[in-house]
């Protein structure tokens, strides 16, 4: 029966958990302006991509807006707090989370569709479907152990955008997004996430030994 810290916090649990949610916005904000603001203020580097996204904006505003969604209500999510106290609106976010992560898949195999990144996005994208239609089947199942190791399956893939442009101020890792190995790093990029949240949630196997 797993009671991993993910699952059932203690003290210093909770304690984990605000310095991994800080850490995670800290690098939100820091990906924002070096990747997004520097990006629209047309930083030199990124020119070529600039003109790139203004042609596929069609594709980037829907992808844009469902991905953002899907970034800003899983935190919510995680918060027993906000859970315990508002139920009923943990249940929309958790739908509009849901529709956000199919629009924002659909919308990114669309967007790498003829580009060399396409097998790598094709597989973020089953990867995030996957874990997001488990997490809401085993809600709905009323699993809720299951259901919030789903969700930090999902939530993993989701940050896989904040996670893949931490380098990309690099010259050396920007100047290859445009190939092949974009695709190599962004199934890398997924895998070492889900494997990050596999070691969290079996963390109190891993340190302890049964008595
Ligand atoms: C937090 C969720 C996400 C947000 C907020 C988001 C937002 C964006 C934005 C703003 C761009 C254009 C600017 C840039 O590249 O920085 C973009 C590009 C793109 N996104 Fe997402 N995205 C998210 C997740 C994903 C996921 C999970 C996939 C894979 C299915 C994906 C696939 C793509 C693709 C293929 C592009 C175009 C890249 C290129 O043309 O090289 N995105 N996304």
């Amino acid at each position: 029966m797993p009671t991993p810290t993910l699952l059932a916090p203690s003290s210093a649990g909770s304690r984990f958990k605000t310095i991994l949610w800080v850490a995670l916005g800290l690098t939100v904000l820091f990906v924002f302006i070096t990747s997004e603001l520097l990006l629209i203020t047309d930083y030199p580097m990124y020119h070529a991509y600039r003109l790139q996204v203004i042609a596929d904006r069609h594709l980037l505003i829907p992808h844009t807006l469902s991905g953002v969604l899907a970034l800003l209500i899983g935190p919510l999510q995680f918060s027993s707090r906000f859970r315990q106290r508002h139920l009923k609106i943990h249940r929309v976010l958790g739908r509009i989370y849901v529709v956000s992560v199919f629009i924002g898949s659909y919308t990114g195999i669309a967007l790498a569709a003829g580009r060399p990144g396409l097998p790598g996005t094709s597989m973020q994208a089953a990867a995030w479907m996957v874990c997001t239609a488990a997490a809401f089947v085993t809600a709905r199942n009323r699993q809720i152990v299951a259901h919030r190791q789903w969700m930090a399956r999902s939530y993993a893939v989701t940050f896989t955008f904040v996670s893949s442009r931490v380098l990309n101020l690099w010259p050396r890792y920007w100047s290859h997004l445009g190939d092949s190995f974009a695709a190599v790093g962004v199934i890398a990029f997924t895998l070492a996430s889900l494997l990050i949240v596999e070691l969290g949630i079996n963390w109190h196997e891993l340190t302890t030994r049964r008595a």
